[in-house]
């Protein structure tokens, strides 16, 4: 059973096969409309959503399969307390292909791990937004031909944004050079910075302000500020509006560079930007669709082409519990923590489930 809980489950040809269908679906919608008749796609979002459960589903429909599931988890028994691990094993029973949205970071795995139907994670906590860095990269892709040797600036909350982690391990991943711009206090965290070191042998520069770099950005990938993700002792006044990409610091950038955003925005991304025609931001919740299908098409197996064996991992029952206390395992107590090893010039530990290092 293949699911997709973070990018590590895809290999990079893997990668590169499912954006090779999504062009074909994209082109030809009528050839593969019918692939996924009869099937049925659960999308359980737990946290709000525009994008992410309107194009899955619209993706499942368009392939000519159905769609269950809910959008707010106040109508559903996780308000009795029923646990991850249940709802998996009873939607297991009512559908063929999971999508989940929650707000523990790891959450996905659970499911995953108690699933007999693949699983897909449309966004944990602030880990991992694998599907939205498969669209990304997708996006890149068309317009430049190719992320290898594009200079990618990633602006904004760094250290919350899940779909800036997925999109940083992915770029990194095709060979893109990474350029990190976050306000202080809201830098990349360590778990991505030391994967992008050890599997890349990546540093990315940091800076503080979009104006320092945006002559040398082939891309520039805004993030809003994570408010709903923020410690209660943080004050984001101060990064409230502390970044903002408008017409005026444009002016400054490449005229071939594209400009991005997962959205939704709220004020980082002025509105005047839209007409520029380095804007790519609807063209990327645009092709999320035909992604979307070729995943939902490939994890079910009705495409030849994902690998039967999954990419190996080094994971192993933890001596201690994760130190991340929006972990999922902290929060769901028949978990037993889990480390992953990553060898390389050092050794790293990091949570199984949600990727923070452990400290020892
Ligand atoms: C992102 C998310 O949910 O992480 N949205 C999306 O799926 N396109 C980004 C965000 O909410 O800021």
């Amino acid at each position: 059973m293949r699911h997709l809980v973070t990018l590590d489950d895809l290999s990079n040809f893997e990668i590169e096969q499912i954006f090779r269908l999504a062009a074909g679906m994209q082109s030809q919608l009528e050839t593969w409309a019918g692939i996924c008749r009869s099937k049925l796609l659960a999308t359980l979002f737990y946290e709000p959503s525009t994008r992410t459960r309107l194009s899955f589903e619209s993706a499942m429909e368009r392939l000519n399969g159905g769609t269950l599931g809910f959008a707010d988890p106040q109508g559903t028994s996780a308000t009795k307390g029923e646990t991850l691990a249940d709802t998996a094993r009873m939607v297991t029973n009512y559908a063929d292909l999971i999508v989940v949205r929650h707000n523990w970071a790891g959450s996905a795995r659970v499911m995953a791990r108690y699933a007999n139907i693949p699983v897909i994670n449309g966004g944990d906590g602030s880990h991992a937004h694998p599907t939205q860095a498969l669209a990304d990269l997708y996006t890149i892709i068309r317009r430049k031909s190719q992320v290898a040797g594009l200079t990618i600036g990633i602006c904004g909350d760094l250290q919350y944004g899940r779909a800036a982690h997925s999109f940083a391990l992915a770029v990194a991943r095709f060979g893109g050079k990474l350029v990190h711009i976050g306000p202080h206090g809201f830098q990349m965290p360590p778990w991505v910075l030391a994967r992008l070191a050890q599997h890349h042998g990546q540093k990315p520069l940091e800076v503080e302000s979009i104006t320092e770099v945006i002559e040398t950005l082939d891309v520039i990938y805004v993030n809003r500020l994570q408010e709903e993700r923020l410690p209660p002792n943080l004050n984001a006044e101060t990064a409230r509006g502390s970044y903002l990409l408008n017409a005026a610091v444009m002016k400054h950038a490449k005229p071939d560079a594209m400009i991005m955003h997962p959205l939704p925005r709220v004020n980082e991304l002025a509105y005047e930007l839209d007409d520029d025609p380095r804007a790519a931001y609807f063209e990327q919740s645009a092709n999320a669709v035909p992604i979307r299908m070729a995943l939902i098409a490939s994890l079910m197996g009705l495409e030849q082409l994902i690998l039967t064996q999954p990419p190996q991992r080094n994971i192993v029952v933890a001596e201690h519990s994760c130190e991340n206390s929006n972990c999922v395992t902290i929060h769901e107590n028949y978990l037993v923590p889990e480390r992953e090893t990553f060898s390389g010039d050092v050794e790293l530990h990091a949570c199984a489930y949600c990727g923070s290092l452990f400290s020892s």
